[in-house]
């Protein structure tokens, strides 16, 4: 493949990846985004392997390409939604890995026709490449370990934390002189120590991080992987994956920020750990986890969505757990139908991933129109007859709003204690990922349906038709 054709596909692939991220930013042309994605992707691997491999090289390429492929196929096809974050957190592990080997052998193997500023530059990109790479890959096995429970998700704060990760990077930049000064290969030492160094900085940044911060470390870990890809493509002179690389980083910087916003936290608070470990101060009485929780039935729930003239469901991590968002969906139909006023409210980190809930809700075909952001909803729940909470918890928990020693103080809520009445599915009284009460659960306008999500949401399916079938008041159907 000639150098201008190989730049002609290279451009192509790049304007792809831009249309894809464009297209993946709203739920109406995210599939069309994935296609970009996809067709970018393939371009980009097809004219790299043509205009850089030859003979054998396409044996070996092969050889590692195609049982790489196979597995990729079947682990993405195969994950549940519920488990994506997981698989994302492994993919960018990949991704710092790589990062470190491509750096390491570059250095092994010197480009002879780079001398003066040019190698000097070379080499910093090697060990600030490996740096970022072996955070990025450390860190994100802690944050998989993390999201499949395999670690706890309570902070883990050591003594004199923040000292060990000053430590930690003076350390790296101290082996970054004594590297800079040395020639390939004598300088693996210090490569090899400060590799060893930085992936002890990755585990200490992510330990440090409590599970409500999780949503935030998973877009952070994204935008790290994205400039070790960025590194890695000064290191091997592609253009491609220095701009896939930056795409990608400012991407999941971005995101990293809008999710912070969100949840009223600094980025550097986050960075820095610490969240979720509780400050210790006493909850006030209004939010209070005390008393006695009221519990309600199946009946009684279709009772008040069949005399409502207005509903808000708030879903979360329960409702994909439970796969409801089918028979939600059916649910919203007969209420609709019925002339309720149905809408959905949803929280920027409810679920375990961004959007979890806006492509449950689409793949269940609820129109977006009543599907909205938690800014839109919140004065809107005053007014509202029933709220049906669904697998929500932390989302919910008004003690984000009422009680300035939480652990989830000032992250914004979807408030709505503020509704007529408030039911709440779930399993249990367990808390939620951030391990925090709940006092939304002792409210006088709370009830609690216990039990599966599906089985529930089912249930009161099956009355809500019933009744609709026989035109006959609810209460008598259901009893
Ligand atoms: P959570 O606070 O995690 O609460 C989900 C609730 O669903 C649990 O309390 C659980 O209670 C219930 N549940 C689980 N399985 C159920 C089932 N089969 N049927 C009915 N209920 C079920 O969820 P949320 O309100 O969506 O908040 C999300 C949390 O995850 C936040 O803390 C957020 O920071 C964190 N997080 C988010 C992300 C992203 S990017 N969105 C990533 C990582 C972490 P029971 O056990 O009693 O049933």
């Amino acid at each position: 493949m000639t150098h201008n054709l190989l730049t002609v596909a290279y451009i192509a692939a790049s304007a792809l990846f831009i249309l894809s991220l464009g297209g993946l930013s709203d739920q109406e042309t995210a599939r069309r985004g994935n296609l970009y994605g996809i067709l970018g992707m393939v371009l980009a691997v097809g004219a790299t392997a043509f205009s850089s491999v030859s003979g054998t090289g396409y044996g070996v390429l092969l050889a590692v390409g195609i049982p790489g492929v196979v597995i990729g196929a079947l682990v993405a096809s195969r994950v549940a939604m519920t488990s994506m974050p997981e698989l994302v957190a492994m993919l960018h592990s990949f991704v710092g890995a790589a990062a470190v080997l491509v750096g390491i052998a570059n250095y092994l193997q010197p480009e002879p026709s780079l001398v003066g500023v040019e190698a000097t530059i070379h080499q910093l990109e090697i060990f600030i490449g490996v740096f970022i790479g072996a955070v990025t890959f450390t860190g994100s096995i802690i944050a998989f370990g993390k999201l499949r429970t395999l670690i706890g998700s309570k902070p883990l704060l050591l003594p004199a934390r923040h000292f060990l990760n000053i430590a930690m990077l003076v350390a790296s930049v101290g082996l970054g002189v004594w590297f800079m000064g040395l020639d390939s290969p004598a300088g693996l030492l210090p490569l090899l120590m400060m590799a060893a160094i930085a992936g002890l900085l990755g585990i200490h940044l992510v330990m440090a991080i409590g599970g409500a911060d999780m949503p935030v470390v998973i877009s952070m870990l994204n935008s790290y992987s994205g400039w070790a890809a960025a590194a890695a493509g000064f290191m091997l002179s592609n253009d491609l994956l220095i701009i896939t690389g930056a795409l990608v980083g400012s991407s999941g910087a971005i995101l990293s920020y809008i999710m912070c916003r969100a949840m009223n936290r600094s980025f550097m608070s986050v960075i820095l750990g610490g969240f979720g470990a509780g400050s210790g101060a006493a909850a006030p009485a209004s939010s209070s986890t005390s008393g006695e929780a009221v519990a309600t039935t199946v009946d009684e729930v279709a009772d008040l969505l069949m005399t409502a003239k207005n509903v808000i469901i708030t879903p979360g991590y329960g409702m994909a757990v439970a796969q409801a968002q089918h028979s939600v969906s059916e649910i919203t139909k007969v209420l609709r139908k019925r002339g309720v006023e149905v809408r959905f409210g949803i929280h920027p980190v409810a679920g375990r991933l961004p959007g979890h809930m806006n492509v449950l809700l689409a793949e269940a075909n609820v129109p977006y129109d009543i599907v909205l952001e938690m800014d839109e909803i919140n004065e809107d729940f005053p007014k509202t007859d029933v709220v049906l909470v669904i697998g929500a918890n932390d989302t919910v928990n008004p003690s984000a709003v009422e009680d300035p020693g939480s652990p989830i103080a000032g992250m914004p809520v979807l408030e709505v204690w503020n509704a007529r009445t408030v039911v709440v599915m779930k399993r249990s009284m367990a808390s939620g990922y951030a391990g925090v009460e709940n006092p939304l659960f002792y409210r006088d306008n709370t009830r609690m349906l216990f039990g599966d999500a599906k089985k529930n949401v089912d249930a009161i399916l099956t009355c809500l038709t019933a009744a609709e079938s026989t035109r006959k008041p609810l209460a008598t159907v259901s009893s």
